[in-house]
């Protein structure tokens, strides 16, 4: 007989057939599938209304996605004819899921993959596609162009035009609005600019609010209440502190264009095009391509001023698409409609579409889930209310706070789904050593939050531990190492076992990029999970790169020059800055990358051919590589040996490389986060952890 919890009569069951005992499952496992096991047996004969609703919050390591996979197994010994989902929002996980589904699928189980990538977010693409249909109309998804991007250029232009009427103005650079909100941001004066400038962060605020499955009602006042405390709540969190959101004298202006863009993106989805209302007086910049012909101004690309576009005449069209006024796709197909990524969480969640399909729902990373995102799992089930909904995550491991995700929504997810709690404590992915030496990590790192945050309750990461078994691997103490002796400790463990595997994690991507470059020199392979995600951020770096071959030094001056105008001159908070730390980081990766390019000099860098030699040459994937990766790519993810890179020494300076000072100081969530990134990669190896760390 062993421990049940789901049934407050029943506190213990015998061994359900279905559950396999090929594993040596912990008692806290077993007890998880076992009344998973009889949950759905009792369900599928009838004798209860739901199948099983348990949320497992466990530590890193426990087995939860192992768990998940036999989960599946059972499902198909006891009832393999419904129609079953395993997904996450993280790409990575979901692909994981995606194999063992394919497995299932082999030997019986009704289960389905989500579009191409498995992820909930395709479940969204589903929804949408089936509300198309209905409404007999073709869907696809947006290009390059964002679509909230032309929406909030469109609510702008035409608030501004309204604006300019009213004063009777026939546009030019005397807007005393633009003047204000330039004087405010400390811009340069100039109209174009500031135009561009709040443009875009009305779309960063949009983006927010659909995060949070903000839904526009019918009432005005309502919406701007609950829209200001979504903004305050997600400020620090989303970088919404220095927008220009808050340099209108009234904040309620911008307030409303965003409910305005929110308002036309919903009502309007499902339509082929989503226009500008009024094209004649929507006041737009001067775009610097506008030549000085027989037209209304001689100043040409020096015009930096704002016009209405009817001063256009003839040409307005043409100024009003070059601007990105209108949604407008640009093919001829008729009765389309063309749909922004966020689109695929948002508008199922405020059209309230639901596609009626799975009676299974096993999510798994749940940390990563907003409650927004919970709605969209929600609404891909059988809508009777007899799913079974599994789901798992570890509130220590969130680090996709800046997505929208906390622990509160972990909480409100399972109680939308009514899930009873399972905890699990064991980590069985590391040896005892390792489980020890995260925990002395944690505890060090919490202390250090704690002292910034005194009132702040932190997620208890030493829950850690490892099985309570005398024959659990001891595995090796944890080392710590100069990064100079990285190479050789590399070569030595690579030379006693060559099978064995080691990763590299760090948290910023710039400093894989120096190791990358030690390890390449000694002939050591090295692999990346993801390399077209890292170039895509650094694409802006090695354009600057083709353009001037110095470009780091311009580059790193020019980003810190903005970042201390944002910071009103504040040398050392422009340091701080979010954007400059991450721009700061992307020229040193992509710094190092060229460096290690055999094609050297600039006059036949093509960025295609680089990233081909990145992609195939630098990172492969044969010779038992070595992993180097950041913390964000690496979740779920194990190796015997785990390199936690603390430091290293950057231009006659210590760089920390985890727990970045501008984020343990910036608010008790952004703390939190960088102690869950340290967490995530100190529990990774299965049998020694080596720390990284400058010697001083
Ligand atoms: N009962 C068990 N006995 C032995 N090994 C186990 C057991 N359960 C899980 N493992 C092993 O422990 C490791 C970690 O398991 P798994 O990846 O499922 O954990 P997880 O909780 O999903 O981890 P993460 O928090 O990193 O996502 C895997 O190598 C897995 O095979
Ligand atoms: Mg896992």
């Amino acid at each position: 007989m062993i421990h049940s919890i789901y049934d407050p009569d029943v506190p213990t069951r015998q061994v359900h057939e279905a559950v396999g005992m090929e594993t040596s499952w912990s008692p806290e496992q077993l007890c998880i599938l076992n009344d998973y096991a009889w949950w759905l047996d009792e369900w599928a004969r009838g004798e209860r209304p739901t199948g099983p609703r348990m949320v497992i919050e466990a530590v890193a390591g426990s087995g939860k996605t192992t768990v998940l996979k036999e989960m599946l197994e059972i499902t198909r010994k006891i009832c393999p004819e419904h129609r079953v989902m395993a997904s996450a929002f993280n790409r990575h996980i979901a692909k994981e899921l995606m194999k063992e589904l394919k497995i299932a699928m082999k030997k019986g189980l009704n289960a389905e993959i989500l579009g191409s990538s498995n992820t909930v977010n395709a479940g969204g693409y589903m929804l949408l596609k089936k509300e198309s249909e209905k409404r007999r109309v073709s869907m696809r998804m947006e290009g390059s162009r964002p679509k909230y991007r032309a929406l909030c250029r469109q609510v702008w232009a035409e608030w501004l035009g309204d604006l300019g009427k009213k004063l009777e103005y026939e546009g030019g650079r005397d807007w005393h609005l633009i003047n204000v909100i330039a004087e405010e941001l400390d811009m340069p004066l100039s109209p174009r600019k500031v135009w561009y400038r709040v443009a875009r962060d009305l779309e960063s605020v949009v983006s927010v609010l659909q995060d949070c499955g903000f839904n526009p009602t019918d009432n005005e006042g309502e919406d701007r209440e609950s829209i200001l405390e979504l903004v305050r709540k997600n400020a620090k969190s989303r970088n919404l502190e220095g927008s220009s959101f808050y340099a209108f004298p009234y904040t309620m202006n911008p307030v409303d264009m965003v409910r305005e863009v929110l308002i036309r993106g919903r009502d309007m989805a499902f339509e082929r095009e989503i226009c500008l209302e009024d094209p004649d007086d929507a006041v737009v910049p001067r775009p610097t391509w506008d030549k000085p012909d027989n037209n209304f101004i001689n100043e040409g690309r020096y015009d930096t001023g704002l016009f209405p576009l009817r001063r256009w005449g003839h040409k307005s069209d043409e100024i009003a698409d070059n601007t990105q006024l209108n949604w407008r796709p640009e093919s001829h197909v008729h009765n389309y409609a063309t749909m922004s990524f966020s689109d695929q969480i948002w508008l199922p969640s405020v059209l309230n579409l639901r596609l009626n399909r799975y009676q299974f729902a096993f999510i798994d990373e749940i940390q990563d889930l907003s409650v927004t995102k919970g709605n969209l799992y929600r609404s891909l089930l059988v809508d009777d209310g007899t799913e079974t909904v599994v789901l798992v995550g570890d509130t220590r491991q969130g680090i996709m706070g800046w997505a929208g995700a906390d622990r509160q929504a972990v909480k409100k997810n399972a109680e939308a789904s009514n899930c009873i709690s399972y905890p699990m404590t064991y980590s069985w992915r590391g040896s005892s050593e390792v489980v020890r030496s995260a925990n002395y990590a944690m505890l060090e790192a919490t202390d250090q939050a704690r002292k910034l945050w005194p009132t702040h309750p932190f997620p208890r990461f030493s829950d850690h531990q490892s099985p309570d078994l005398e024959s659990w691997p001891v595995g090796i103490e944890q080392e710590t190492i100069d990064p100079r002796d990285l190479v050789a400790k590399i070569q030595a463990i690579r030379a006693e076992n060559p099978d064995a595997t080691q990763a590299i994690v760090s948290r910023l991507n710039g400093s894989i990029g120096p190791i990358a470059k030690m390890l390449v020199k000694k002939g050591i392979p090295i692999t990346t999970p993801d390399s077209s995600e890292m170039l895509k951020s650094i694409k802006w770096v090695l354009t600057a790169y083709k353009s001037n071959e110095y470009a780091w030094q311009t580059l790193a001056k020019q980003r810190l020059d903005e970042a201390i105008k944002r910071a009103g001159g504040d040398k050392k908070a422009a340091e701080m800055d979010d954007l400059y730390v991450k721009a700061m980081d992307e020229i040193d990766l992509a710094r190092s990358l060229i460096q290690m390019y055999p094609k050297q000099g600039i006059s036949n860098f093509k960025i295609p051919e680089f990233n081909k030699w990145v992609k195939n040459d630098l990172f492969r994937d044969s010779g038992n590589p070595v992993h180097l990766t950041s913390v964000h790519r690496y979740k779920g993810a194990e190796a015997d040996y785990v390199y936690v890179l603390r430091s290293i020494a950057h231009e006659d300076a210590v760089k920390e490389i985890f727990l970045l000072d501008h984020l343990m100081h910036k608010s008790p969530q952004t703390a939190q986060e960088e102690l869950c990134i340290l967490y995530v990669a100190s529990t990774r190896a299965r049998i020694q952890n080596i720390i990284v760390r400058v010697a001083r």
